[in-house]
């Protein structure tokens, strides 16, 4: 499938690389390759990952996933290409949202440095700055797709009239929107989210499709209606999470968390598995806790 309105192909599940820095290159690796052999091509990460990892540190972490993915892909250039690599930029520890320009472009740079290339392939906003107009915002992102240091731009945990106003200011579409989205966290289909995805073209990027673990490790109704779709198709509870994440009217990519290769090419069968109606509204009641009129 396609990125947003892009030309670039992505596989129907991604990588993501939130919980990647404490990894040594030789894991990281390992990971990477594992994700693309069960068809993830997407891999995204953020500045800011790695943050709170490392206390001890100075910058406490800050910058320490991309620069552990940056140390992959100098080790084996040619994964480079095999990757589309998405990023995200925007959360400063302190301020704690920061998109004004200078902040952006730097942030950028600093991303390009850590992850040892010339482009990412997607620059995400990570979280809405609600202190920077949303023309400054899209100065920075439009530079960003001008001078080619990202090819594509998304945004991250923004509301619909969010999304509306920035994409009003740019002059490249949003090819993406990433809001949490699983079987336990069921908001972006009730605000708007995967509505708006679908009008202006672009790809959901579901972030914690298993809400963090919880999905797997914890019991409830959901998890129980889960158990009988897992059983249906012969998969785990985790993978029929990520298939019902792919139920929807809007083009919708899980980003998995996993950072176990077994799980991750697991994770990969859900590509596979396409949940009829009636067993996306199951699991959609038993979120509600009511049964649809
Ligand atoms: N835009 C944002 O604001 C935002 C926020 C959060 C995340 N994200 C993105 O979304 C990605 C995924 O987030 P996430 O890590 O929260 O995803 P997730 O897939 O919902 O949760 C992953 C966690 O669940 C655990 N897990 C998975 N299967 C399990 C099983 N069968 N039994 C026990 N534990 C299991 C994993 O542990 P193991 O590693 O041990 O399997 C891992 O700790 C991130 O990497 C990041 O790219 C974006």
């Amino acid at each position: 499938m396609k990125l947003g309105q892009s030309d670039v192909s992505v596989g129907m599940i991604a990588f993501g690389c939130w919980r990647f820095a404490g990894h040594d290159v030789a894991t990281a690796d390992r990971l990477i390759r594992t994700a693309l052999d069960a068809g993830m091509n997407l891999i995204d990460t953020a500045d800011i990952y790695g943050f709170d990892e490392f206390p001890d540190r100075t910058d406490k972490g800050f910058g320490q996933a991309e620069q552990r993915l940056g140390e992959v892909l100098a080790a084996a250039p040619s994964l480079r290409k095999q990757i589309v690599l998405a990023t995200k930029g925007g959360i400063d520890a302190v301020r704690p949202y920061d998109s004004s320009y200078r902040y952006l472009m730097r942030a950028i740079d600093a991303s390009l440095g850590r992850l040892k290339t010339d482009y990412v392939d997607l620059y995400q906003i990570h979280r809405p700055d609600l202190t920077t107009p949303m023309s400054e915002v899209a100065r920075a992102l439009n530079e960003m797709v001008d001078s080619g240091k990202t090819r594509l731009i998304g945004v991250s945990n923004f509301t619909v009239p969010q999304m509306r106003a920035l994409q009003a200011h740019l002059a490249h579409p949003i090819v993406s929107v990433q809001p949490e989205f699983s079987a336990l966290q069921q908001s972006a289909l009730e605000d708007g989210h995967l509505d708006f995805a679908e009008e202006i073209g672009a790809t959901v990027l579901a972030w914690s499709p298993l809400t963090g673990g919880k999905i797997p490790t914890t019991d409830g109704p959901v998890q129980s209606v889960l158990d009988a779709i897992a059983n249906t198709y012969g998969i785990s509870r985790g993978t029929a999470a990520l298939a019902f994440t792919r139920g929807f009217g809007a083009d919708v990519i899980p980003i998995i968390g996993t950072q176990n290769p077994k799980r991750i090419t697991e994770s990969g069968y859900a590509a596979q598995v396409n949940l009829i109606a009636r067993e996306v509204y199951d699991v959609i009641e038993a979120y509600r806790g009511v049964s649809m009129p």
